[in-house]
């Protein structure tokens, strides 16, 4: 089992080193672990956020560890010198298409929703966003109109390739979960949009065990506050998936307890090749002072123990002690309470 660990900046190395404790606490098989640099440190070591032995050494890993990439140093940078550009491009390199987002409210943390506590309580989705195409990746550019006024444009486009894929992703993981998937469009008005649901609806042909509702973009966004207890999975584009992905995570409450995998087709010995890290970024308000909440790593590491490794049962322990050290009261910082990042990470091994 090889996984490349790439800390990054900020907290990123303060949240990983808590996550890579865990790993090693649970005697896995030949587990070896590599370190890499990725973001402004890489930047400053060695001139680029995403230096050539990173990505070889991705490559060569079964799975990689994520922490976050960011530093107001390198504001002033050109774009393709920015950290931020150390994950878009493990992301392209690795062909990482597929980017999950599951947002469950915890025990006791309802609280902490901008929900009402009672509709926060129902929460348990997974968000499967397309991530390798979409506005992002279509032909984009500035031109000047023939009255002199500039005007920016992205072209949306989507092969029925890149939506089978990302399709059949979503609707195996509706059936390991209650069976309902949501495809999220805007077909109403966009011809890709058309073409996604077209898509979609022939790939649930395949899974007859799953129940197939499209809903337009708008509507989800309403539905998604007003009663987000009725999705299971969620299944959507580049562009929408960023906006939704973000506003599911904020209904459960803390930015410090959500993880996330973004997973390719490339296959291991072990399973799927993926990237896992939690969706904050370096936070440098609060870097080096030992308040970060390692929890949204340490539970990205367990997504990477169920995708990457078929440990099923591993998974389920380290989600199964953060829970209960959420239920036994630790709290980080984001959550209102003091508990230092080591304190969290002692708490989480002690239930393991
Ligand atoms: P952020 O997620 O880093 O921080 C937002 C707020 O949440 C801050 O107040 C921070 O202290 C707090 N926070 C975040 N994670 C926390 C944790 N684990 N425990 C306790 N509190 C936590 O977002 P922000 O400030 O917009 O971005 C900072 C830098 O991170 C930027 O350079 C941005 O580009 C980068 N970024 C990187 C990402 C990645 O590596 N995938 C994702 C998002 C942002
Ligand atoms: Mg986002």
């Amino acid at each position: 089992m090889k996984i490349a660990v790439f800390p990054g900046d900020g907290i990123g190395p303060e949240v990983t080193r808590e996550a890579v404790r865990v790993l090693q606490a649970l005697d896995l098989p030949e587990l070896t672990l590599f370190e890499g640099d990725v973001g402004a440190i890489a930047y400053r070591r060695h001139g680029r956020p995403l230096p050539d032995e990173t990505l070889e050494m991705a490559r060569a890993a079964d799975a990689v560890l994520f922490g976050a990439v960011g530093d107001p140093s390198c504001d002033g940078l050109e774009r393709h010198l920015r950290p931020e550009q150390a994950i878009l491009g493990l992301r392209a390199d690795l062909g990482l298409f597929a980017n999950l987002r599951p947002a469950t409210t915890f025990a006791g943390l309802e609280g902490m929703s901008a929900l009402r506590p009672e509709i926060a309580a129902a929460i348990d989705l997974l968000i499967v966003r397309e991530l390798n195409g979409d506005v992002y990746f279509g032909d984009k550019g500035t031109r000047r109109l023939d009255d002199g006024q500039r005007q920016g444009w992205d072209m949306m486009a989507y092969a029925e390739d890149e939506v089978r894929r990302i399709a059949h992703l979503a609707f195996r993981a509706a059936q390991g979960r209650k069976g309902q998937l949501v495809s999220v469009d805007k077909a109403n008005v966009l011809e890709t949009s058309q073409l996604w649901r077209d898509v979609v609806g022939e790939v649930a042909a395949d899974y007859p065990d799953v129940a197939l509702e499209h809903m337009y973009v708008d509507n989800a966004a309403m539905q998604l506050v007003r009663d987000p207890g009725r999705f299971d999975v969620i299944v959507t584009g580049n562009l929408f998936g960023d906006i939704l992905s973000d506003q599911a995570s904020m209904c459960v409450g803390s930015i410090g307890l959500l993880a996330s995998a973004s997973l390719g087709q490339r296959e291991t010995a072990f399973g799927t090749f993926g990237l896992y890290e939690p969706i904050h970024g370096s936070a440098p308000d609060i870097a080096g002072q030992g308040r970060a909440n390692p929890m949204a790593t340490i539970l990205s590491a367990a997504m990477m123990l169920r995708h990457s490794f078929g440990r099923e049962d591993d998974a389920a322990r380290i989600e199964s002690a953060v829970a209960r050290a959420l239920a036994d009261g630790v709290r980080g910082g984001d959550l209102g309470g003091d508990a230092g990042t080591g304190a969290i990470g002692d708490a989480v091994l002690e239930r393991l």
